[in-house]
């Protein structure tokens, strides 16, 4: 059984709940709960943006005894699922890493394999107009070295980029390939050293963080990292990210594999980020620091959630 993908071959969520409807009481059940869940997270603190490392392809693959390009496709119908869930919680830039340049040294026939399926799957989200990634207003950035991107793979990237680049609204998802954190410093620095002998930076007493951050292939516009999560259990950053989690940001290595990674694995990292978000804004106001006013009201609806739709309590009947 496929889940995830429709007929057109194009993603859309609700395909998944299409294959269930044969049980109409079952899906109403689920499908009321994901969105109760999602009205929950959007009355706390919502992190703005999120990264993924998507760990666990391969051996997912190998448990199950299925070939390889299988497992990737399993993690690729994965991440449709969690970026519904980000986006329709207020997350609005999601960074997933896509293909390390470490990942070069793996054998040819994957590597096809992961820039082939990543090229497709980036096309299904984004090629109609009623496709994910449209529909949903969300912008798709390639980030990355992209000298390292054979040239037909790169054309079909630019033009996702180009279809997508003028939604509306400010969800993001930042597509990490071919990428390492090192790779990024480096072409800052270099980018820099020739914006300083050009003169178009007068001096360099003018190189600070901030510079180099803008001079990354994420560009400037881009909010603090609040959550960085890495699957299957490794706990290694394995080059990515490594200048953007800095103090403020929240890392969770957890056990699952990837591509069993869905609805209530990434809602409870976020219920638990909004958790200690909130412990965390409540101490900063008792000691008088001030806040975002927005995130001190939002703080004091959380602790008054919603009363439950009249569905869930049955007792008073
Ligand atoms: C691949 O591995 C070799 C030896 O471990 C290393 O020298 C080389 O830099 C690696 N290539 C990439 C692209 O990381
Ligand atoms: C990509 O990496 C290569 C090899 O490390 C480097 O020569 C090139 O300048 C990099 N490209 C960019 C845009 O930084
Ligand atoms: C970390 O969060 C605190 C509290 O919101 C904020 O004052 C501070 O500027 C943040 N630091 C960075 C580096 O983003």
């Amino acid at each position: 059984m496929t889940f995830g993908i429709d007929t057109k071959g194009s993603y859309s969520i609700n395909s998944i709940f299409n294959i269930l409807s044969n049980f109409p009481l079952l899906t109403y059940v689920i499908s009321f709960f994901q969105d109760f869940m999602i009205e929950i997270l959007k009355t706390g603190p919502i992190p703005q943006h999120i990264a993924i490392i998507m760990d666990g392809n391969r051996r997912y693959a190998k448990q199950k005894n299925i070939p390889l390009k299988e497992g990737h496709t399993a993690g690729a119908e994965s991440l449709v699922n969690v970026l519904d869930v980000c986006y329709r919680t207020g997350v609005q830039h999601v960074t997933i890493y896509a293909f390390s340049i470490e990942n070069f040294n793996r054998s040819k026939d994957e590597v096809d394999t992961l820039f082939g399926l990543l090229r497709d799957k980036l096309k299904m989200i984004s090629e109609h107009e009623d496709s994910y990634a449209r529909f949903n207003k969300i912008r798709v950035r390639i980030i990355g070295n992209r000298t390292y991107i054979p040239l037909d793979i790169l054309h079909d990237l630019e033009i996702i980029e180009e279809t997508t680049k003028h939604a509306t609204s400010k969800r993001t998802l930042n597509v990490c390939f071919p990428y390492t954190t090192r790779d990024e410093i480096s072409h800052s620095v270099r980018t820099i050293v020739s914006k300083v002998e050009s003169g178009e930076i007068e001096s360099k007493n003018l190189i600070d963080s901030k510079l180099i951050e803008d001079n990354f292939y994420f560009g400037s516009d881009v909010p603090p990292l609040d959550i960085l999560i890495r699957t299957s259990g490794h706990s290694r950053l394995s080059d990515f990210m490594l200048w953007q989690s800095n103090f403020n940001s929240t890392i969770e290595f957890v056990n699952t594999l990837w591509p069993e990674f869905k609805f209530f694995s990434m809602t409870s990292i976020l219920l638990k980020w909004s958790y200690y978000r909130t412990l965390q804004l409540e101490e900063l106001s008792i000691m008088g620091v001030k806040t975002d006013q927005e995130l001190k009201q939002k703080v004091n609806v959380l602790k008054e959630l919603p009363k439950p739709p009249p569905f869930v309590s049955v007792t008073q009947r």
